[in-house]
C-alpha cells in the first residue's frame, strides 16, 4: 500500500503575506476534508518556510524546501542546506526540478550530491524526472528517465532509495495545460518501478512512491491518482490558489488505492 503524496510546488511565487493567506486558506479548506489517508506537502520559497510551518503547525500539512545545496555549511553564497531546511520545518525536498535543469544547470551529477545529502540531514528527497517533448517525439523518453533515475540514484542502497519520493514531470506538461493523458502518466510510472525493479529489488518497486506532475488540476486529478502506479502529485500552478488545491486533495483523497 502506497499513501498518495500531494505536494503544492510554489515556485517563485508568494511573499511571506501571501505564502500565510493562502495556508490559512488552506487549513479551513483541508479541516473539512479526511486527510488521514493523504500526504500533504507545501513547498513555499525559502523567504516563507518559517511562517508557512508556523502557520500549519499541527494541522498535519508538512512543508517541503524546493532545492537545496549538498554541503552542510560554508562559503557559498546564495545557498541553503539540508540542516537549514530541517531547521525551518521542512521534511521534504524537491530535487532536479526541470526548471533548475533547464534555467540553472542541475545535472544528473548534481541532482545526485543534492539527493545524498538530503538523505543524510534526514529530508525525505523528491526527485524530479521527466523527457522534453524532443525527446519524446524522438521516442527517447524511456531513455531519458533510465539516465535521469540512475544518475540520480547513484551510489544509494536499497534503504536509501525506500525513503526517496520520484516525481514524473514530462517538460511538455509542464505550465502548459498540456497533461500527460493518463495512459502516458502509467506507462512512464510503470517504466520507473520496473526500473527500480532492475536497478534494486522488487521491495524498492513496490514501495517507492512516484507522483505524476505536469497541468495537474482538479478535472484531471481523480483519473490520474486511479492509475496503478501514480501515487500521487507534485502541483505547480494549481497549488497557488485554496480552492483548486484543496479541490486536488479531496478529489485524490477519494480515489481508493
Ligand atoms: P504545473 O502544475 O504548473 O504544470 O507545474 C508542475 C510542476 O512543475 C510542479 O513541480
Amino acid at each position: 500500500m502506497r499513501k498518495i503524496i500531494i505536494a503544492g510546488n510554489w515556485k517563485m511565487y508568494k511573499t511571506i503575506k501571501e505564502a500565510i493567506e493562502l495556508s490559512n486558506a488552506l487549513k479551513r479548506e483541508f479541516f473539512k476534508l479526511d486527510t488521514q489517508a493523504i500526504d500533504i506537502v507545501l513547498c513555499p520559497p525559502f523567504t516563507a518556510l518559517s511562517e508557512v510551518a508556523e502557520a500549519v503547525n499541527e494541522t498535519g500539512i508538512k512543508l517541503g524546501g524546493q532545492d537545496l545545496y549538498w554541503a552542510g555549511e560554508g562559503a557559498f553564497t546564495g545557498e541553503v542546506s539540508g540542516r537549514m531546511l530541517r531547521d525551518a520545518g521542512c521534511e521534504f525536498v524537491i530535487i532536479g526540478h526541470s526548471e533548475r535543469r533547464q534555467f540553472f544547470s542541475e545535472t544528473n551529477e548534481s541532482v545526485n550530491k543534492k539527493t545524498k545529502a538530503a538523505l543524510e540531514c534526514g529530508l525525505t528527497p523528491i526527485v524530479c524526472v521527466g523527457e522534453r517533448l524532443d525527446e519524446r517525439e524522438a521516442g527517447k523518453t524511456f531513455d531519458v528517465l533510465r539516465s535521469h533515475i540512475e544518475g540520480a540514484l547513484t551510489g544509494l542502497s536499497a534503504e536509501d532509495v525506500l525513503r526517496i519520493i520520484i516525481a514524473y514531470e514530462p517538460v511538455w506538461a509542464i505550465g502548459t495545460g498540456k497533461t500527460a493523458t493518463p495512459e502516458q502518466a502509467q506507462e512512464a510510472h510503470k517504466y520507473i518501478r520496473d526500473l527500480l525493479h532492475k536497478l534494486y529489488n522488487q521491495e524498492v518497486a513496490q514501495e517507492v512512491r512516484i507522483q505524476y506532475g505536469g497541468s495537474v488540476k482538479p478535472e484531471n486529478t481523480a483519473e490520474l491518482m486511479n492509475q496503478p502506479d501514480v501515487d500521487g502529485a507534485l502541483v505547480g500552478g494549481a497549488s497557488l490558489k485554496a480552492e483548486s488545491f484543496s479541490e486536488i486533495i479531496k478529489k485524490a483523497s477519494e480515489v481508493l488505492k
